[in-house]
């Protein structure tokens, strides 16, 4: 119980049931280091993390007791917590340093500016990633730390997140949870029993230009901050304006229950639009967007008060997987930063893109191995 097969055709972390913490990682490969020697972490990387996921300590230590330990020891103890450890790349990674320029897919392209984006350059962008998901925040938060560890001279920490509650559902089995501005969150999420739409939105699939992309899929992050002093001043009926959604319920506007259809054409008595023109779910919905989506697989987190404004540092770490940001998180989000009536509370401080390769076949196949 509480194990995750880290194997398979696609990595753990993306359509596994979204467990209830985050520790996310960007890391920057050292100056100096080879093609080789980052092929060396990534096999050492993904032996540890397949130890870890099954619940074991990245190396067994009481045989050297004249040794630091090789695992940092804060996991003895603690069951697996359907630990996830799920790796990327960065557009970075294919500049002219590792000969790989030519391997790097069109899809992984930086996340243009988008109006009212307010990045923190060093909360963004990053050569490789770590998303370790689990249901304790001790086992996800040690997955990270080991993994730092063996790329002591190989790669260095770019920024770290830690998110403390889910705010999607990636199964029907799921219930919703909420996000900090007490909305369900998740409800109209692709679900991994929709295989269809996995295959159409989510998995890269035959056609790509990469064939070592083939099965894996793009992650965007955003730490969106929620200005939540402001949002807790505004009235219920514009919070619920705001994201077309009755806050306890989570039914839509217009609508009975949670699971409802959208009414997105439904108009009141005087004609107007039951769900707003700038409501968030008509601007993200599929039906404005080309019938395209995203799978979404976000975290609550705070990193305590704003120095600047004397406010809580809070918010969404938003998670999109799709199979092509092109298509997916870019034109969405350009909507979104452009119309939606939720942009008053929130502001994006940091950005990233990562291609999320396939998954590790067996005990003999490592991370992005079809890059070497
Ligand atoms: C739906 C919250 C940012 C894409 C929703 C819903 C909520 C929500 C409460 C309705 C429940 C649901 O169907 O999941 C938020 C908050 C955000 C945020 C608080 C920022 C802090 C974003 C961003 C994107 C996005 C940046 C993509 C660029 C979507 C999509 C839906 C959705 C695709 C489903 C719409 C539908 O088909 O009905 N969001 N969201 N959201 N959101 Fe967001």
């Amino acid at each position: 119980p509480g194990l995750v097969p880290f194997h398979g055709a696609r990595q753990a972390g993306i359509i596994t049931d979204a467990q209830d913490r985050l520790a996310f990682a960007a890391f920057d490969v050292s100056p100096g280091v080879d093609r080789a020697a980052l092929r060396d972490l990534l096999v050492g990387w993904t032996a540890a993390a397949a130890r870890m996921a099954a619940g074991q300590a990245v190396a067994d230590d009481e045989a050297a007791p004249q040794s630091p330990p090789r695992d940092t020891g804060e996991a003895i103890g603690l069951t697996a917590g359907n630990l996830t450890i799920t790796f990327g790349v960065g557009p970075s990674l294919f500049d002219d340093r590792f000969g790989l320029a030519a391997r790097r897919p069109a899809a992984l392209t930086e996340i243009p500016a988008m109006p009212r984006d307010n990045l923190d350059p060093q909360r963004s962008h990053g050569d490789l990633c770590i998303q370790a998901c689990a249901d304790d925040p001790q086992v996800a938060f040690h997955a990270v730390r080991n993994l730092r560890r063996l790329a002591q001279g190989t790669a260095v920490l770019r920024w770290f997140q830690l998110g403390f509650g889910r705010t999607s559902t990636t199964s029907d089995s799921q219930d919703t949870p909420r996000n900090l501005m007490g909305f369900k969150d998740g409800t109209n999420n692709i679900k991994r029993e929709d295989t269809a739409s996995l295959d159409r939105f989510v998995w890269v699939g035959e056609g790509g230009d990469q064939s070592w992309m083939r099965g894996g899929t793009y992650a965007v992050t955003r730490r969106i901050r929620m200005l939540l002093e402001a949002w807790d001043r505004d009235y219920l009926l514009d919070q619920e304006n705001v994201f077309g959604r009755t806050k306890v319920s989570g039914a839509p506007l217009g609508a009975a229950e949670e699971f409802d259809t959208v009414p997105l054409t439904a108009r009141g008595k005087d004609g107007e639009l039951v769900i707003g023109e700038d409501a968030h779910i008509r601007l993200a919905a599929p039906a404005t967007n080309n019938g395209v989506t995203l799978l979404r697989r976000g975290y609550s987190y705070t990193d305590g008060v704003s120095q600047e404004t004397g406010q809580l540092d809070a918010g969404l770490f938003f998670i999109a997987f799709q199979r092509d940001p092109r298509t997916g998180f870019i034109p969405v989000q350009r909507r979104l930063a452009l119309s939606d009536a939720l942009n008053e509370y929130i502001q994006h401080t940091s950005s990233a893109v990562f291609a999320i390769p396939p998954g590790v076949r067996d005990g003999r196949d490592f991370w992005a191995s079809g890059l070497f």
